[in-house]
């Protein structure tokens, strides 16, 4: 390794290098969750907000955040979205915020790479009528509504009769709401058409059910939630989101996909808004290319002018272009070109640490070579060739330097990584780094959070009216 160790030194990243991001890589065990309490403390100690997406989703590590933020004085900012268990979790609809465009695609991420074209555009068009006409009715909706109207007829009478008529989105539902009713060929009265319906939405409806019931449902549906992320970014506050990686990986990568899409629209709004949070806000996410989506890419720009400091954990480079989750190498160069600072802990899979000693970059070596000569020669004697005369003897001697590029890191030395140890690489600078450990004090095992009753606003309420058996 060059010269890269260095004593007494601390890292330290301006505010301005920090929304310019930073991409984490690491295998298990390296002390990445170490590194990722100490960055987090230190947030909580400047004041900062930070949203720490966490891929574990332990009672253990909902305490350690809790009593992190207990220890800087922080615990009245923090809030918790836990959809594997609502006791644990404060309230949060991912559908509140976004215009009918937004919504839509965020939805429609959930079908992503599934279906052919035509299916999706059919799915796409019905999705934005009916998001388009909820967010012009201006009453908030969840989950359980967008189903409603996915499947029940009354609930998308119930529009017909209600919407705002003047509007044009009242015009494009009602264009999507005819196409899919016939008239019955004995009565003559109008009819919904369940092929059709099928046929556009397939099992959407299903699936956006599934956030409407059980333990996520009983989270994600509130109409006035505890948490709104633009209002959590502009108050500096600590969110925690567990996900259930291992218990309901499904369940648990759609909703992060849902969670991100929604911070990508507060991002934009903080962008429009020409509000800067101050200190940069923090956003850590584990497991980051199991939620990842091509859209994502543009995160990164956005957040940048909007100061929010994106913080990608990744745990192999190959992971980034994972054809199976939809990613490319488009979209891991886009990632890789976009974090302008990386840190790198302990690496085992040989393709990251060849990435990851190309991304570190090449050093001008120079090495001079000597060599000294001795030589003889000998010549044969003309008349006794078996007696051995000196031709000739002579002494040489030879520098030569020459220059060559030689890796900074080398592969095997990301390989080598002691836990706690880490390689930095940032704009202008590689630093091999001993992380301090954390001290965190657990005995608290107090797992009071703070939760809110907020004043209920009056929803659209179409599952309530008409579906209500089905929670
Ligand atoms: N900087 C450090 N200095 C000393 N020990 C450390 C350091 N970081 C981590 N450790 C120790 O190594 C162990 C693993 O650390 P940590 O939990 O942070 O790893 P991890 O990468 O998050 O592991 P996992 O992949 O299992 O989540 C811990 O028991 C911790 O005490
Ligand atoms: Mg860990």
């Amino acid at each position: 390794m060059a010269d890269i160790n260095r004593d007494e030194n601390d890292l330290l990243i301006s505010s301005n290098l920090m929304t310019r991001h930073c991409m984490g890589i690491a295998a298990t065990g390296g002390g990445k969750t170490n590194f990722l309490n100490l960055v987090l403390k230190q947030q909580m100690m400047r004041g900062g907000g930070a949203i720490h997406i966490d891929g574990k989703n332990s009672k253990e590590s909902i305490l350690e955040f809790l009593n992190l933020a207990r220890q800087h004085d922080r615990w009245q900012d923090v809030r918790i979205i836990n959809i594997a268990d609502p006791t644990l979790s404060n309230t949060y609809n991912p559908l509140l915020r976004g215009d009918a465009d937004e919504l839509t695609s965020r939805i429609m991420d959930l079908i992503a790479g599934g279906g052919d074209p035509f299916f999706r555009g059919q799915a796409s068009r019905g999705m934005k009528a009916i998001s388009g006409v909820l967010k012009a009715m201006n009453l908030p909706f969840n989950f359980g509504d967008l189903n409603a109207l996915m499947s029940d007829e009354r609930a998308m009478r119930w529009v017909v009769d209600n919407g705002p008529k003047h509007t044009k989105e009242y015009v494009d539902y009602m264009t999507f709401f005819n196409q899919l009713f016939a008239p019955n060929p004995r009565t003559g009265t109008l009819e919904l058409n369940e092929r059709k319906m099928q046929h556009t939405f397939g099992d959407l409806g299903s699936r956006l059910h599934s956030y409407y019931v059980g333990a996520a449902g009983r989270v994600l549906n509130d109409y006035t939630p505890e948490l709104d992320l633009y209002q959590a970014m502009k108050e500096n506050l600590l969110v925690y989101v567990a996900l259930p990686m291992l218990q309901k990986k499904e369940i648990a990568v759609e909703f992060a996909k849902f969670f991100i899409s929604d911070l990508r629209t507060a991002v934009g709004q903080i962008q429009d808004d020409n509000y800067k949070p101050s200190p940069t806000f923090l956003v850590l996410m584990d497991e980051f290319s199991s939620y990842a989506m091509p859209s994502l890419a543009a995160l990164f720009e956005q957040a940048r002018s909007a100061n929010v400091c994106l913080f990608p954990f990744i745990q192999t480079i190959s992971s980034l272009s994972d054809k199976e989750n939809g990613l490319s190498q488009d979209f891991a160069s886009k990632i890789l070109g976009n974090t302008w600072n990386k840190i790198s802990f302990v690496l085992q899979d040989p393709e990251s640490c060849e990435v990851m000693s190309r991304v570190a970059g090449e050093s001008l070596q120079e090495s001079v070579s000597e060599s000294f000569g001795d030589s003889m020669s000998f010549a044969g004697g003309e008349d006794d060739a078996s007696v051995l005369r000196t031709g000739g003897r002579g002494r040489s001697y030879g520098r030569s330097v020459s220059h060559s590029y030689e890796a900074i890191v080398r592969p095997e030395d990301f390989k080598n990584l002691d836990t706690g140890e880490a390689v930095f690489i940032g704009r202008q600078d590689v630093m091999k780094l001993k992380v301090p450990l954390v001290k965190l004090d657990n005995s608290d095992k107090n797992l009071d959070f703070p939760k809110f009753r907020l004043p209920q606003q009056q929803g659209v309420g179409l599952a309530e009216k008409f579906h209500d058996k089905a929670k």
